[in-house]
């Protein structure tokens, strides 16, 4: 398993253009399975998330030609079989997305449950609510979710009893091929709905509402082909930019919707940092300053999102000052916090695990760590940045299913950073 070696103390400072939604971009892949015509898809990042759901579609016998910039063209009607198997949804819980479009355009389907995962149980229990009151039949058998439908789905009136982006997306999805109008309520409203709702208007789609709590998908027979650009990694952006405050840098982020980071950007002024913003790009500048304590609560959009709270709780360990970080989304995303105090950071856990208590120290020191989770493991990156000394960061492979080149791009800011790669 690859790792990183970092040698901390280097002050990030450059350009760099955000990549294309990870979590905008495997959604729009399932979604694809509802053409009846080939659909191309661009500004993709190249990352294992992205090869796992093109490795479940081809195994369906779906046509996929991909492009040395990462253009994506789907063939969705020369699929084959409507079954995902448990090792790749095992691998990505996203791709438990195909359910909803595969049941909406082929009347069948069979698709492993992802089961839990490393931040929480994470249930599927509203995707598959949502779905049966769209008409589904479906059956639970060996961990598959058996479904079937007579006829087409029906549209109707869903109300989520929590906000879910999977779940928002998947119903939105089969009902875009159902008879008659559905409405959803209580939806999620992060910016990656709405660019999923982009891509099914394209394809012919009657989708309105996205982006608020009330989506309304007006049913329609077949979808056709289209050219769609996939939104910013509003994640990946803010993760330079919260890399930049921790190491007192200065990075200017192109090529990003600012608007979907403006919770953010205002919780890195409160660090103490200079941001300014233009129409595509954000400019954070620390000017060597320590950054000042930043508390918050992660909440659904648009609130702080969960995916920033390890790199906060990174920046958060050398701040002046002592923050608390509360975490609402997930049961169990902490994990970075013992491999941070393994680094000499003083961080003590409260209220059953939810909320974490910082209290700034001068400098980190370098140790061994990994992580389980995708955003924990970039936290620990951005730990190894201001720590003296050379960490080595373990079980990579959870940072490569999110980010792309993150060595190359961290190396572009004048980070230390290399991979070691193991056979
Ligand atoms: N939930 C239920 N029942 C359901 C679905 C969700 O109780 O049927 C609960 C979850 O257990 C959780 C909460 O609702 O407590 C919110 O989960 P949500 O469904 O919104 O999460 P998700 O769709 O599984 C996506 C992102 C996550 C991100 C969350 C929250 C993708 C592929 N994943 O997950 O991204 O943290 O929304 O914003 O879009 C990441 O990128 O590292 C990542 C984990």
């Amino acid at each position: 398993m690859d790792k990183l070696l970092i040698s901390g103390g280097a002050c990030l400072e450059g350009e760099l253009r955000a990549s294309g939604a990870k979590n905008s971009a495997v959604t729009i892949l399932a979604a694809s399975l509802l053409a009846n015509e080939p659909v191309t898809i661009s500004n993709v990042p190249h990352l294992r998330d992205i090869t796992t759901m093109i490795e479940l579609l081809v195994s369906m016998g779906v046509e996929v030609v991909v492009d040395e910039k990462m253009n994506i063209e789907i063939h969705a009607n020369t699929i084959k079989s409507f079954v995902a198997p448990y090792d790749l949804v095992r691998t990505m819980r996203a791709s438990f997305l195909v359910l909803g479009p595969l049941l909406a355009h082929y009347g069948e389907a069979e698709v492993s449950l992802p089961g839990g995962c490393a931040i929480g149980p994470r249930p599927v229990d509203l995707h598959l609510r949502g779905l049966e009151a769209l008409g589904a039949i479906i059956e639970m058998k060996e961990g598959y979710v058996k479904a079937r439908v007579n006829g087409r789905l029906k549209g109707a009136r869903f109300i989520f009893d929590v906000s879910t982006v999977g779940g928002t997306e998947h119903i939105m999805m089969a009902a875009a091929l159902a008879e008659g109008t559905t409405v959803l309520e209580n939806c999620a409203r992060e910016p990656e709905i709405i660019d999923l709702a982009d891509f099914l208007n394209a394809m012919g789609a009657k989708v309105s509402g996205q982006g608020t709590d009330t989506i309304t998908i007006e049913g329609v027979e077949s979808l056709g082909g289209c050219d769609h650009h996939v939104i910013a990694d509003r994640v990946e952006a803010a993760t330079y930019l919260i890399a930049a405050a921790a190491t007192g840098g200065h990075v200017k982020m192109r090529d990003v919707i600012p608007e979907h980071l403006d919770v953010v950007t205002s919780k890195l002024r409160e660090s103490g940092a200079d941001v300014t913003i233009g129409e595509d790009w954000i400019d954070l500048d620390m000017r060597g300053r320590r950054p000042k304590a930043v508390s918050l609560v992660t909440a659904p959009y648009p609130g702080f999102p969960t995916d920033l709270q390890a790199q906060f709780l990174a920046m958060n360990t050398i701040a002046e000052g002592t923050a608390t970080v509360k975490e609402t989304i997930f049961e169990n995303r902490f994990m970075h916090v013992h491999e941070m105090n393994r680094m000499g950071a003083q961080i003590r856990l409260e209220g059953n695990n939810t909320t974490a208590i910082v209290e700034g120290v001068d400098v980190l020191q370098a140790a061994p760590v990994m992580a389980n989770d995708l955003r924990a493991s970039v936290s620990l990156v951005i730990a190894a940045l201001i720590a003296d000394g050379d960490t080595v960061v373990n079980r990579i492979y959870h940072i490569d299913r999110g980010y792309e080149q993150v060595e190359e791009k961290l190396q572009n800011l004048g980070a230390k950073i290399k991979r070691i790669q193991s056979r």
